[in-house]
């Protein structure tokens, strides 16, 4: 391959966060010649930054707790678009995952006769949050990077992948990228490839994501010829700091409402009970209570309605501050000072109590915090088979955030971590199947390679003003202003003529320097894949015309009906993006008897 530096193996991981680490684990431990290959440096990766918990039916707090019901709670926080075959293996395999977690040395809070301890979260009928404090990613990581260095993993850290290189026959067989500290490119051949590279936060102007979180996974699927499914769901969590505005966005963990917080208005009142919503109320109409005011979701439990789905909880915020109701910098109030001791909020949340200190200079514990939505999560992504994570191009596969159809249009919290372990598993070991039946060393093609490094390095070429950071800000500012929480036709499509410009002009993004730690060049790359999202998320976002989860279209409010058994599949055709239309799977009857009325 000429000048360029290049590793073969059997398996390529690309990103290391939860799903990657997991499955470049069962590669390795299928017995396969495993790379991960990570943007960040190991034990950087966004995954940390994941708060409140792990979600599993332990039943270890309530023993009526078991898959068939985390199972029917996840669907229908997805609000029933979730592909039921990878809800149905996620409620089955998390609680083994977690245990394996344990046994691999993450240290997981516990009750007083020594179980693991669970938290209650939004959406999720019975507490089932396993965690450590406020800290369960880093946790999660922790134990899950020593396993993977124990094991003989060759880790390639600071690298960015750039393209996916494929065969003949198109399927996968390498990829190419460049160290970000020398500039200098570098291929992997692989027999397999998996994508686990988490989601697409950065083209939101606020939220919680890191700067790793540009979209590259799907974009490097979607350039490889793969569908991306249901991109309009994205997440916005209803509580991400909104001050000081350095902090605006940052993540202040559903944990805090698990643990009785309470979310007010500018009038002290707790307003969430006004937005019970129909989903829910035909069970829990009567059962509202006076006094301590709790919902209940069947008439013998009850449940505070800050635990409502996220989806519901940030539309309720967004409505406050809209009708004028908001606190002083354009959020509302959650409140855990009345609720706790200051003992147990440090106990229980000592980053919360942390990052409030350091980045407002408030006391969590003796003053409300000032929260509003913000970008969290991407529930659609790279289309995958459920039992294998096996993407519509051969010899890739996805999985955690970067894959869709788990959650389905909303996620519920807690169920992201499970998913990184149950779903990073299966696709390392059908990458390690698919590797280990193939023999020989990838031939990867030197055209694709050069053509790979001479449009990368084009950016230095480039004369005139348009410069990454201008265009990433004009990119952030379109898609909160007209791809947000609330979403309206001529909104999405002023949004989609934006983004053809913007893609015009990040093509002539000029950049400065040599190739050496260049982060104006490394934007100007991950703004590629920015575009690309982008792109997916908002002509799905026009197609589907309803309201479903995490995607509220003021002009079509509520479900419809046409929409109901409908996936939202985009695709590069002719290098066009385009939407269409598919059949969602449909759930065999036994799991569909779930749903009926006196089921549990
Ligand atoms: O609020 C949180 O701690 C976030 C957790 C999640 O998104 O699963």
């Amino acid at each position: 391959m000429n000048d360029t530096e290049r590793y073969d193996f059997d398996v390529v991981v690309i990103g290391a966060g939860g799903a990657g680490l997991r499955a470049a684990i069962e590669a390795r431990e299928m017995g396969a010649r495993t790379a991960l290959v990570c943007k960040s440096l190991l034990g950087k990766a966004h995954t940390v930054m994941a708060e409140g918990g792990i979600a599993a039916a332990l039943a270890s707090v309530w023993p009526e707790d078991n898959w068939e019901v985390h199972f029917r709670d996840t669907m229908r926080g997805g609000k029933m678009l979730n592909n039921w075959r990878m809800a149905q293996i996620h409620a089955l395999e998390s609680p083994d995952r977690v245990l394996e977690l344990e046994e691999w040395g993450a240290l997981f809070d516990r009750t007083p006769d020594g179980r693991i301890l669970q938290r209650d979260f939004g959406g999720h009928r019975y507490a089932r949050l396993a965690h450590v404090g406020d800290r369960t990613g880093l946790e999660m990581i922790r134990a899950l990077q020593h396993r993977a260095v124990s094991i003989g993993i060759d880790v390639f850290m600071e690298c960015k992948i750039v393209r996916l290189l494929q065969d003949g026959a198109g399927a996968v067989n390498g990829a190419v990228g460049f160290w970000r500290e020398s500039g200098r490119f570098v291929t992997f051949g692989a027999k397999a490839v998996v994508l686990a590279t988490g989601g697409l936060g950065k083209a939101w102007k606020f939220t919680t994501n890191s700067w790793e979180c540009t979209g590259d996974g799907m974009a490097l699927a979607l350039w490889a010829g793969a569908d991306l499914i249901d991109m309009e769901a994205i997440q916005f969590h209803p509580t991400g700091m909104v001050w000081p505005p350095s902090a605006r966005g940052l993540l202040v963990t559903e944990g805090v409402r698990g643990d009785g917080g309470v979310l007010k208005n500018r009038d002290g009142e707790r307003f969430m009970f006004n937005y019970i919503t129909p989903f829910f109320a035909a069970e829990t109409a009567e059962s509202i209570e006076e006094g301590d005011q709790w919902y209940t979701n069947k008439k013998d439990f009850r449940r505070p309605p800050e635990l409502l789905p996220r989806d519901e909880v940030a539309r309720a915020i967004n409505s406050e501050v809209k009708a004028g109701r908001g606190s002083p910098h354009g959020g509302v109030f959650l409140d855990i000072a009345s609720r706790r001791t200051p003992e147990e909020i440090r106990r229980l949340l000592p980053s919360m109590y942390h990052q409030f200190k350091e980045l407002a200079d408030i006391d969590i514990t003796t003053t409300p915090m000032e929260v509003g939505p913000t970008c969290h999560y991407a529930m659609g992504g790279i289309r995958v088979e459920a039992d294998t994570e096996a993407t519509t191009v051969a010899g890739l596969y996805a999985a955690g955030e970067a894959a869709g159809g788990m959650h389905g249009s909303n996620r519920l919290g807690g169920n992201s971590l499970s998913d990184l372990v149950v779903f990073g598993r299966r696709a390392g070991l059908a990458a390690a199947e698919r590797a280990l039946q193939t023999s020989g060393v990838q031939e990867l093609s030197e055209t694709q390679v050069a053509d790979v490094t001479r449009h990368a390095t084009s950016y230095f070429d480039n004369e005139g003003t348009e410069d990454a950071y201008a265009v990433h800000r004009a990119l952030q500012e379109t898609m909160q202003a007209l791809v947000g929480i609330i979403r309206v036709e001529s909104e999405l499509l002023e949004a989609k003529e934006r983004l053809a410009e913007l893609a015009e002009r990040a093509s002539k993004c000029a950049v400065e320097g040599n190739l050496q730690f260049n982060p104006g060049w490394h934007l100007a790359l991950d703004l590629e894949s920015m575009l690309a999202v982008s792109n997916c998320t908002t002509l799905s976002a026009i197609e589907r015309r309803e309201s479903r989860g995490g995607h509220t279209r003021d002009d079509y409010p509520g479900f419809r009906p046409e929409f109901e058994n409908v996936n939202m599949i985009t695709r590069l055709v002719d290098g066009e993006y385009v939407v269409a239309q598919e059949p969602k799977p449909q759930m065999p009857d036994e799991l569909a008897k779930l749903f009926e009325e006196g089921a549990h």
